[in-house]
């Protein structure tokens, strides 16, 4: 219910606002003047060769690394130079490259999911309901909660760091390299999960990848990022479509044909 009214309001405001962003470490500027926003409801992709400043972008955001210019502005709040609060650090949720060191081992999945949902009230028992139900969110069964990270593939595990992004509730999620790591078959499995999330909630994600052919696959707009500067940013149709600048067509003549994603893209 609550999701069809979200819907209905997709793409009218603005989640993340991005001005002129400068990172610079010591002499190497590595973000130059980058420009971005991302609407409500919609999936901004980030690509760019290794090294191009993706992830630094992506610190930045989360309030990891310091800008040298620019601001940063989350539901039209600058924070930029505001120190972090609990309260807003829970609004930006980052989804690591990594499955393999993002869960903690010692805890059980449920405990993990109760945390995200209530930190001063972590409780398993409580929250089992919706625990359970963010389980199926990203298809898993609600028994995997008594369950330690150990057990699960790097698929399982991938998809459990999506439903505790989910369960925090927040305003933007920033998915960085989130299939990288996996397998081509697992790589489909974890974004058709996305995928499906995209429609049945009103997410709002920043998802970054230097892969295109998986960039293609979940956004609604792409910006390709180079050497630290923002050369294009186009709707996903008009980008693979009709690539204006001379890099995003290097980048696109690099995808071997799509890849195996194509059919779904
Ligand atoms: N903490 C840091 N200190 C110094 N240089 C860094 C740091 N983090 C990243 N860099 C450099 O910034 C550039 C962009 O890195 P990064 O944002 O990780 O790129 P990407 O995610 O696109 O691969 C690289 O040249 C990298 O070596
Ligand atoms: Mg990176």
């Amino acid at each position: 219910m609550t999701d069809a009214i979200q819907k209905a309001g997709a793409g009218t405001t603005t989640v993340l606002e991005v001005q002129d962003l400068d990172v610079a470490f010591g002499k190497h500027h590595v973000l130059k003047e980058v420009s971005l926003t991302v609407p409500q409801g919609r999936t901004l992709g980030l690509v760019g060769e290794s090294g191009s400043g993706k992830s630094t972008l992506a610190k930045a955001i989360v309030g990891l690394v310091k800008p040298a210019g620019g601001r940063i502005l989350l539901d039209g709040v600058d924070l930029t130079h505001t120190k972090r609060t609990v309260a807003v650090r829970r609004r930006v949720q980052m989804i690591p490259q990594d499955p393999y060191s993002s869960l903690n081992p010692r805890m059980t999945i449920g405990e993990t999911l109760a945390e995200a949902l209530d930190p001063r009230r972590a409780s398993v028992k409580a929250h089992r309901t919706e625990i359970e139900a963010l389980l199926n969110r990203v298809a898993l069964d609600g028994e995997v909660a008594a369950r330690h990270p150990q057990e699960f593939s790097g698929g399982q595990r991938q998809r459990i760091a999506v439903a505790r992004a989910l369960a925090v509730r927040p305003a933007l999620i920033i998915a960085d390299e989130v299939t990288s790591a996996l397998d081509t078959s697992v790589q489909a499995e974890v974004l058709g999960v996305l995928r499906e999330l995209r429609r049945e909630l009103d997410l709002t994600m920043l998802f970054i990848s230097h892969d295109l052919a998986v960039v293609r696959h979940v956004c609604d707009e792409v910006a390709v990022l180079k050497d630290g500067e923002l050369v294009e940013l186009a709707a996903r149709d008009a980008l693979f479509g009709e690539p204006r600048h001379p890099y995003t067509r290097l980048l696109l003549d690099s995808v071997p044909d799509g890849g195996p994603l194509r059919t779904a893209g």
